[in-house]
This record gives structure tokens, sequence and C-alpha cells, in this order.
């Protein structure tokens, strides 16, 4: 037994994040003595809030949030995953699995991650039930149609899709 710190990184886009990951956030929580929570740049998804913006909202998130049981940082990134997570030192990958459609690209992202560093596992926690059907893209569409998204963001997420939308004029 080492005295030596567990490391585990949660990568996404987070565009913007949801309270589907931020369940996901708080598990993760409880099984390293630190967490990174990676926000890619992802210039390839073209997201709509900038890589800041991301970063800023998940701290807010995770500061307000409870129940968390080890030191969460939040970090940006625009490289490899796996040299990210190399970078942090961390020992393991953490992502969650909705439903199987998620399965197919996260056995390729594994396989391929592991080819690479064999050294860092890759960790999957199921999304819970009242998250499942969760993403990002719905976050925002529905509230450029003006539906109701505060049973899935907080507040402070809610508050900046609104602001986001009216100042791109959608
Ligand atoms: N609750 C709610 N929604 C969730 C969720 C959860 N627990 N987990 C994932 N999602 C949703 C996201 O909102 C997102 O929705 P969207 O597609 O509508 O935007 C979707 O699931 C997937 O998002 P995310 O988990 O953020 O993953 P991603 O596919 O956007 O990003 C990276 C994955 C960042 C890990 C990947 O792009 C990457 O590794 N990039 C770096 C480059 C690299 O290393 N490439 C080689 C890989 S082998």
């Amino acid at each position: 037994m080492t005295d030596k710190q567990r490391i585990g990184v949660y990568p996404g886009t987070f565009d913007p994040v949801t309270k589907g990951h931020l369940h996901l956030i708080r598990r993760a929580s409880k099984l390293v003595d630190k967490l990174v929570v990676g926000v890619a740049g992802n210039a390839r998804k073209h997201p709509f809030f900038t890589q800041e913006e991301r970063i800023d909202m998940l701290r807010t998130d995770i500061a307000n949030m409870t129940g968390k049981r080890c030191e969460i940082e939040v970090v940006g990134f625009d490289n490899l995953l796996i040299h990210f997570a190399a970078d942090m030192n961390a020992s393991c990958i953490f992502r969650g699995l909705r439903a199987v459609s998620d399965f197919d690209y996260e056995f390729q992202m594994t396989g391929m991650n592991a080819k690479l560093n064999a050294e860092i596992e890759t960790v999957f926690l199921m999304a819970a039930d009242k998250w499942q059907f969760v993403s990002s893209s719905f976050v925002k569409e529905i509230c450029s149609l003006d539906g109701d998204v505060s049973e899935i963001v907080t507040p402070n997420v809610e508050q900046r899709l609104k602001a986001k939308l009216a100042e791109k004029g959608q």
C-alpha cells in the first residue's frame, strides 16, 4: 500500500454542464482522492459556449455542490485526452454511460486510449435513471424554444443559457 494520491479525470465538452454530469461528478468524487474535470475545447463539435464559459459554469456549479467527497479541480484541455490524463498524473478516466447507444462510441474510445497508454484505466459509471435521456444538445434546443430546463440544469446554467441565446439573437 502506498500513500500516493489517487487522481481521476472526468472529461467532457460540457456544453453546457447538466445535472446528469453533476451527479456523475459527485459519485466519482467518492472513488478518488482528487478529481480533475477536464473541459475539452472540442472545436470539432462547434460548441455553443466558449471553453472559458464552460469552465466557469462548472466551477460555479461544483462550488455550490453538496456531498462531494474529494478535492475537485476544473481544467481545460485541447490535446489528446490520454495525454491530458497523464499530465494530471491520473490513474483513471471516468465516463458516464447513459443508454446502450453510448456504448459503441465509448468502447472504441476506451480501446484507443488503452492502446495509447495502458496504465490509465477507463471506469464507467451508469447514469442514474433520472438522467438517462439528458443531453447538452437537448438542453440547448429546449431552452431556445422557450421550454423549461430548470429540472435538468442549475439556475446558474439556465441564466447563462438565456443570456447567451439573447446575445446570439436566438
Ligand atoms: N448526464 C447527462 N448528459 C451526459 C452525461 C451525463 N452523465 N454524460 C454525457 N452526457 C451527454 C453530454 O451532454 C453530451 O451531449 P451532446 O452530445 O448533446 O452535446 C454527450 O452526452 C456526450 O458528451 P460528453 O460526455 O461531454 O463527451 P463528448 O463526446 O462531448 O467528449 C471527450 C468526449 C472530450 C472525452 C472526447 O471528445 C475526447 O477525448 N477529446 C479529446 C481528443 C481525443 O483524445 N481524441 C481521441 C479519443 S480516442
